[in-house]
């Protein structure tokens, strides 16, 4: 039977917005709960290599295809000092660590999460301490891990075993500077002021690395956005990205306003675009700042499980989202909403990767599994990277509580030239009714479609466990292409990825 519903779209390879930054396909790794610790680091499991690495989780990180990593926090990093992470494992001193009120053996430390990060082919994106600590610190740090040798700093690293400097480009400048409950928490111009020095100490020490200044910690926050045009005011020549955080939950159970969510992510980023233009006005400056949407995704599910952890354990099993079907549906619209402004979100990193608000769960010496959110997020780092196009999409509209005229569909658009590769990423919010998507297609002239890869499920609430595989995607879609007219059929709440290709 033909959908009732229906949306057209013109896909056109001159609506060109930019070319997609791969980093927008950044993730995180914190030292928090079990992310470290019992995640990608258990030299008990049977799975782990020579220095201590699941092997299994190394598998599937792989699969995403991550390009860029964030670490050490988080939270964590505002409390953190790295030379405790540095030199002899016997030598590591054992700390009570304040963000998240546990022990922090220090096992694991700068030079081996770089030793991991190579392994599943991503590049570190590091974070300097600006709560506890400040330029010395950071400074420091830079000279040890990216000065050739010859200083103290560097000499030390090779001592450790790491003769070529690690190299490191991308540095964020602290972390939620913005927010009461981060340790050394500061106003808009205390962290402006410091943001700025450390900047220019640390590219004094390598001129060639990039700076993340810290933004708001969401959309909520009283001092958002003001707290980014202060800190630019002060510091917009030195840095280079300004950092974005968010993220969601259906506390409510209302998953058409859940779905709508990524209306605000959208606003969010426009918002922190016209700040930075603004300061770039008002500074005559010739420079455009991007943005570094560092930290996103669903997290709520374990708040309540989080209240009950006992403090000062090593590695207890924090922030276990178990994510379910709409989960990953929010999540695709999320990727979708950065692919429309690829052209100043230059990175973004889903938070967290592996056990914390995380793709990848595991059990402590055990299984390691896909959450229901692994899926989109695999299919736009592998299939999105090109020119993002924008569609021209007219779709069927809806009302939530806090939004007003939601799309029932959401797409994007990502040309691949060199591979002759279109993929188009495209969300059905309707929870009652399929829709049928007409695109045309027509400036794609000789491609024919490759596949349609669905994601679906009856259940919204539907999870994926260790043993049982409940939400995955399957190449079936409902697609046809003739003449240059694309007719999708997109089945109710659905993530769907068509791709057209001319080989
Ligand atoms: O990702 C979990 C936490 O969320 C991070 O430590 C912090 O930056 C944010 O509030």
């Amino acid at each position: 039977m033909a959908d009732l519903l229906k949306a057209k779209m013109i896909v056109d390879k001159n609506y060109e917005i930019a070319k997609v930054d791969e980093r927008i396909y950044g993730s995180f790794i914190e030292h928090l709960g079990r992310a470290v610790y019992g995640g990608i680091y258990e030299p008990e499991h049977p799975d782990s290599d020579e220095q201590g690495f699941r092997t299994d989780v190394i598998d599937l990180v792989k699969e995403l295809n991550v390009p860029i990593i964030r670490y050490p926090g988080g939270n964590f990093v505002s409390g953190y000092n790295w030379e405790d992470g540095v030199g002899p494992k016997e030598e590591r001193p054992r700390r009570l660590e304040l963000a998240w009120r546990t022990i922090e053996t220090n096992e694991l430390g700068t030079n081996e999460f770089v030793d991991w990060a190579k392994k599943v082919n991503a590049e570190v994106m590091m974070a300097v301490n600006l709560g506890t600590r400040g330029i010395d610190a950071a400074r420091n740090l830079l000279e040890y891990t990216n000065h050739p040798g010859g200083t103290y700093w560097s000499d030390l690293r090779k001592s450790h075993g790491y003769e070529a400097p690690h190299n490191i480009k991308t540095w964020c400048l602290g972390n939620e500077m913005d927010g009461p409950w981060q340790i050394g928490h500061k106003t808009a111009h205390e962290y402006g002021r410091i943001a700025k020095e450390t900047a220019k100490a640390m590219k004094l020490v390598d001129p060639t690395i990039e700076l993340v200044a810290c933004g708001s910690s969401n959309t909520n926050m009283p001092t958002f956005p003001e707290y980014e045009a202060i800190t630019l005011d002060h510091a917009y020549e030195e840095v280079d990205y300004i950092s974005l955080h968010q993220y969601y939950g259906n506390h409510a159970n209302d998953p058409g306003n859940y779905l709508a969510k990524n209306m605000d992510m959208d606003h969010f980023i426009k918002t922190v675009i016209s700040t930075c233009d603004y300061i770039k006005a008002k500074h005559r400056s010739k420079k455009t700042l991007n943005l570094s949407f560092d930290e996103w995704n669903v997290w709520y599910h374990s708040n309540e499980e989080d209240k009950k952890i006992e403090p000062w354990t090593v590695a207890p099993p924090q922030l276990e989202d178990h994510y379910n079907f709409e989960d990953a549906l929010l999540v695709g619209s999320m990727l979708i909403t950065f692919l429309q402004h690829a052209d100043r979100v230059k990175m973004a990193c889903l938070a967290q990767l592996v056990n914390v608000i995380a793709p990848i769960m595991t059990e402590n010496t055990g299984r390691s599994w896909k959450q229901t959110i692994f899926y989109p997020y695999m299919h736009a780092s592998v299939y999105g990277r090109g020119i993002s196009i924008k569609p021209i999409l007219t779709s069927p509209k809806y009302d939530s509580k806090d939004y007003t005229d939601v799309p029932y569909i959401d797409s994007a658009v990502v040309y691949n030239e060199e591979k002759e590769e279109v993929t188009i990423f495209m969300v059905n919010k309707n929870l009652e009714e399929s829709i049928t998507v007409s695109s045309d297609v027509r400036s794609f002239e000789g491609y024919r479609l490759s596949e349609h890869i669905v994601l679906e499920n009856d259940d919204l609430k539907a999870v994926n466990t260790a043993s049982h595989q409940a939400v995955t995607p399957h190449g079936n879609g409902q697609s046809t292409l003739e003449e240059g007219m694309l007719e999708a059929s997109l089945p109710k709440t659905s993530w769907n990825v068509i791709r057209l290709n001319k080989s």
